[in-house]
């Protein structure tokens, strides 16, 4: 048997855009709340105010906030071994600075880690997944203001606190080098001072030196609750979460080489080095210095990043991009970080390239690179899914997707990665992130919602739910 017996098998969300209850339970409002509905066409927005004349997404999800157990039993009926979930720090500290902790968002949790623990299902928890508090945008900068740091690290310590005996493995920020791409990371880091209401959600206007000091905030803060949580309880496994997406030179022109190379340490690197080494890779000041960029690091900071290494490396994987020199190439985008289109690739309805030799690609480059162990937290086809008359619904083409990433994960480990587990993205239908729409879906299990947020919310079993519960059953022995 090639994957390890004690292989973590399972799927994952994200607080806003799966479990709704925006306002119910003392939860604040967080920035996520406050972006529109988009979709392929036509872009998400932000409102300073949350209007009645739109439709926001993350207040409703698909729901999860009230059908948490019949959710958590159709995972345990796939045979999950681990949930990936987030936590939404607005339910815990509804403004992000109170004074007292909301008990009604810990017990809500409690519940839900009750109910996996339940059916053995391990939870894996996002501790901060693109939902700041919004008030942290007006009473303060966003993460650009250093107090960010120690009112994370407090709400860390909240919850390490009460879910010592209940969880075990922890991520400290989703796709926290998405700062590094000037359009997400923008507004991910919260500065909203120059926000004009209304504005596209990639299109707020980028100042790198605020993103940069944002990005440095956030990785001490990460690394100041890993040190924390193995201080609460030494059995914590806390990982680091990076948009990991394989880059390619479009050819073997040595300019293409070195762009692919610079792509790699300056997107996917800058923050796993950080992460994972407690120091900044050798290219980062350079770079910065390029920019115009001049970081405030106290030495304090740069204890604290020495402190808190992370104890495994998780990254989201949906396709790769290919980079090139030539300005005229084909572009093809893909999950924020876009590129040249692959002559050699299909690309799914949005766009985005779908290639499983990446998958193989991308462990051996991160595990030669770390050799600490690795967890694919995010892959999956985006696809929209057709409900047929009798209800079934034939997903054949996201079978084929997963079952090929599957076969790539395989030969990875016999050649030596240490791979602990797989939670494909979306694994019940959720919202999709950069359009906000629901006609993108990536779930085993499929949910009665349409892009405006209509329909019942009901749950349907999808040929791949069968599927993926066989390969579970077989610890990924049978794929077909
Ligand atoms: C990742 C995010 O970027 O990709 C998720 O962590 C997101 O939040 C996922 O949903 C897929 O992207 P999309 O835009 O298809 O939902």
């Amino acid at each position: 048997m090639t994957f390890p017996k004690n292989f973590l098998w399972g799927g994952a969300t994200a607080a806003n855009q799966y479990e709704g209850g925006w306002n119910e339970g003392g939860k604040g409002e967080s920035l996520a709340d406050h972006m529109t509905a988009g979709s392929r066409v036509s872009p998400r927005r932000i409102t300073k105010k949350i209007e009645d004349t739109f439709y926001y997404p993350a207040s409703d999800g698909v729901d999860f906030y009230h059908r948490y157990k019949e959710d958590i039993a159709l995972m345990a009926e796939m045979g999950f071994k681990v949930f990936r979930m987030s936590i939404a720090w607005t339910r815990i500290f509804p403004n992000g600075n109170d004074v007292e902790p909301n008990e009604e968002g810990l017990k809500f949790y409690d519940n839900v880690f009750d109910e996996l623990n339940k059916y053995g299902i391990e939870p894996l928890v996002t501790i901060y997944h693109s939902d700041l508090p919004y008030n942290l945008t007006q009473e303060y900068d966003g993460w650009y203001s250093r107090e960010l740091v120690d009112l994370y690290v407090r709400y860390c310590e909240t919850i390490f606190t009460r879910y010592q005996n209940k969880v075990r493995y922890w991520l400290t920020f989703n796709e926290i080098n998405t700062m590094t791409l000037p359009f997400v990371g923008a507004l991910a880091s919260g500065y909203l001072k120059d926000l004009k209401d209304g504005a596209e959600i990639f299109k707020v206007g980028d100042n790198p030196q605020i993103r940069y000091q944002a990005l440095h905030q956030m990785l001490v803060a990460s690394a100041k609750a890993v040190k924390l949580g193995h201080e609460i309880n030494p059995d914590f496994q806390i990982g680091c979460m990076i948009a990991a997406a394989a880059t390619y030179p479009l050819t073997c022109n040595p300019k293409d080489i070195l762009l692919a190379q610079r792509r790699e340490q300056l997107v996917v690197d800058y923050c796993g080095d950080v992460q994972v080494r407690g120091e900044y890779g050798h290219y980062a000041f350079p770079y910065l210095a390029e920019l115009g960029v001049e970081l405030t690091i106290t030495d304090d900071d740069r204890q604290a990043l020495k402190d808190g290494t992370v104890d495994f490396y998780s990254f989201s994987q949906y396709s790769s991009n290919c980079v090139t020199s030539d300005e005229s190439a084909e572009k093809a985008s893909g999950n924020l970080i876009g590129g040249a289109k692959n002559p050699y690739l299909e690309a799914s309805d949005w766009g985005w390239q779908i290639d499983s030799e990446a998958m193989y690609f991308t462990l051996n480059r991160l595990y030669g690179r770390y050799g600490i162990p690795l967890m694919i937290v995010e892959n999956g086809l985006g696809a929209m899914d057709t409900v047929e008359a009798d209800g079934s619904i034939h997903d054949d083409y996201r079978i084929y997707y997963l079952k090929e990433h599957i076969e790539a994960m395989e030969r990875a480990i016999t050649n030596g990665v240490d791979l602990i587990g797989y939670t494909p993205w979306g694994c019940i239908d959720l919202v999709s992130g950069s359009t906000g729409e629901m006609d993108k879906r990536y779930g085993f299990v499929y949910v009665d919602k349409d892009n405006e947020g209509n329909g019942t919310f009901d749950r349907s079993r999808k040929d791949s739910f069968y599927w993926y519960k066989k390969v579970i059953e077989s610890n990924g022995e049978t794929l077909d």
